[in-house]
């Protein structure tokens, strides 16, 4: 298995036109539309050279949401298959049409243990135009690195590190044991492509989008505060383990975005090391559940009483180093 980076996801939404507003005043996405093969409108957002980082489907039924990962071409998706036939898990390959809504050479899809579907692919493809956002900012940290992360619940946390750790081929980054079992993991240099949470329900956390500029992190904040001040699920904040500076948001399809700037790499020589919790500071959960809002309320006391911090505030951080504190 030589997964390279988590190269789009895919997702369903009654309202386009919600999710148009949405991607245009708020991520600053470059939005284009599209036609989704058998099923109808459909959008695709850009956030840099590639045709499309997200895909969202026009649909009043809920179609699950998708994941691909990138692979090398088509003799390394050959490979994965086998791989997979291997550990006794079957693929099921995408059609042309889906492959050209995807912008794809070719892909296969499967579920994880928790049934969440997965594409891998090669070959997605520039667009013939060139990057535009829909506002004034410095773009996105994407490319080799992929469009961003993918959190997801779990209600099996072993069988589902399991799948990604011995199957997939994801390293652990590190990881929290409290109040519930949390693991983030790397496929390149981004600190965490996927991460798993232990959770009663399955399905995605959270999404994230990291932009180039911390001043365009704030201006989205801006935008959040003043057009989905309801929407804001978690403060701004910053994470202990990628000290990655972020809020989160509910998207128009429900889920949770993190939008974030700042996040550091990960080298070759990384050690995977227990955290005393997620954040630094901020990343209040308004929506979670007073049981995890408390613990995570205690975790930041922790951090503030220690004075532990990011190693160089400031700028964005991209030590090869084991964990700086
Ligand atoms: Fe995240």
């Amino acid at each position: 298995m030589n997964i390279r980076s988590l190269g789009y996801a895919g997702f369903t939404a009654k309202d386009l036109e919600s999710w148009r507003t949405f991607a245009n005043g708020l991520l600053g996405a470059q939005v284009c539309d599209a036609e989704a093969p058998g099923v109808g409108k459909a959008l695709r957002l850009r956030l840099d050279a590639k045709c499309q980082r997200m895909l969202i489907t026009q649909s009043s039924e809920e179609l699950g949401t998708y994941l691909g990962f990138e692979v090398e071409g088509r003799d390394a998706l050959a490979d994965a298959q086998r791989r997979l036939a291997a550990a006794g898990i079957t693929v099921q390959h995408g059609s042309p049409e889906e492959a050209v809504f995807r912008g794809v050479d070719a892909f296969f899809r499967l579920t994880d243990p928790m049934g969440q579907a997965i594409e891998l692919f090669c070959g997605l493809a520039d667009d013939e135009q060139a990057f535009v956002p829909s506002r004034a900012m410095g773009g996105f940290c994407a490319g080799d690195l992929g469009f961003g992360h993918a959190v997801l619940m779990t209600t099996d946390f072993d069988k589902s590190k399991n799948f990604y750790c011995d199957i997939l081929l994801f390293r652990v980054s590190d990881f929290i044991t409290r109040p519930n079992r949390r693991l983030f993991m790397h496929i390149n240099p981004r600190h965490h492509s996927i991460a798993l949470s232990e959770s009663p329900v399955r399905g995605i956390a959270h999404l994230l989008v990291e932009v180039n500029e911390f001043d365009d992190l704030g201006r989205a904040y801006d935008v959040a505060l003043r057009d989905y001040p309801d929407a804001i699920t978690s403060s701004l904040g910053r994470h202990s383990n990628d000290f990655m500076t972020s809020f989160y948001v509910r998207t128009p399809s429900g889920f949770a975005l993190e939008y974030g700037w700042g996040g550091r790499l990960v080298g070759p020589h990384w050690q995977p090391h227990e955290l005393f919790g997620p954040s630094l500071w901020g990343h209040d959960r308004r929506a979670g559940n007073p049981e995890s809002r408390l613990v995570a309320g205690q975790q930041r006391q922790f951090a503030f009483d220690q004075g532990i911090r990011a190693p160089s505030p400031g700028g964005p951080m991209r030590p090869d180093v084991p964990d700086a504190h």
